[in-house]
């Protein structure tokens, strides 16, 4: 069982499908703890709705990021956590939350990295007149959006699409490609070689066209598997 905490700063729904995926049984993950930089971060709310421990941890009160990282890693370890979900986390990470957790804090962008790194990486890839988007789940390291990828979607824009729009198609692709993520590390089926992640034992060597239920079709590598 994958002993993880998540971190928010915002709405937390990719917090929400991870625990939609865990009370269908999806996800071998023991939930250690929630955590955010905001006290009024909704994703709190919704770990408390679920039983899991929920922490806000203002970044303000400390001198400089490595203090507050310091305090993170503090209260992750003290809750028997030993991997890392950011889902919404606004805040860079430095060396010192890194090593703590070699090779096991993952994070989502709303982009098809290397493309629109940053906080508005939908609006940046609207405005750019992209005609296919798409979401991104990464290893973090200390680059922002930088990390090597484990799985993308990538999904057409609709024409005329705003930023808005496009966030909220990319959305309901993050919350598949996430919990998917996740359950592979759980599984110990990432394997990193230099830059490269392969999961061990995925199904097909070939991009899988997904039809999405609700939220049209994306082209997914690797493939999701079963229930996801
Ligand atoms: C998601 O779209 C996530 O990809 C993005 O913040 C949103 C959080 O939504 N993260 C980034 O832009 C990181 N660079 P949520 O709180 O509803 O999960």
């Amino acid at each position: 069982m994958l002993k993880l905490a998540v971190l928010v700063s915002g709405s937390g729904s990719n917090l929400q499908a991870m625990l939609d995926r865990k009370a269908q049984g999806l996800l071998d993950v023991d939930f250690r703890l929630v955590l955010s930089n905001k006290a009024d971060a909704n994703g709190l709310e919704r770990a408390r709705a679920a039983g899991i421990p929920a922490l806000a941890i203002d970044h303000r009160q400390f001198p400089d990021r490595e203090a507050f990282d310091a305090a993170m890693v503090a209260a992750i370890q003290d809750h028997g956590a030993d991997a890392v979900a950011l889902a919404g986390f606004m805040r860079m990470l430095t060396p010192t939350f890194l090593h703590a957790f070699p090779g096991r804090v993952l994070n989502i962008h709303p982009a098809l990295l290397p493309s629109f790194p940053g906080i508005h990486g939908q609006r940046d890839a609207a405005e750019y007149g992209v005609t296919i988007a798409g979401c991104t789940v990464h290893l973090v390291d200390e680059q922002m959006d930088h990390g090597p990828i484990i799985i993308q979607a990538a999904l057409p824009v609709p024409s005329g699409a705003d930023g808005e729009t496009l966030a909220g198609r990319i959305l309901a692709w993050e919350h598949r490609i996430y919990p998917q993520a996740l359950q592979w590390l759980a599984q110990g089926r990432l394997r990193l070689e230099g830059r490269h992640v392969r999961v061990e034992g995925s199904p097909c060597p070939d991009v899988a066209r997904v039809p999405g239920s609700h939220c049209g079709e994306a082209l997914v590598h690797p493939p999701l598997e079963p229930g996801f």
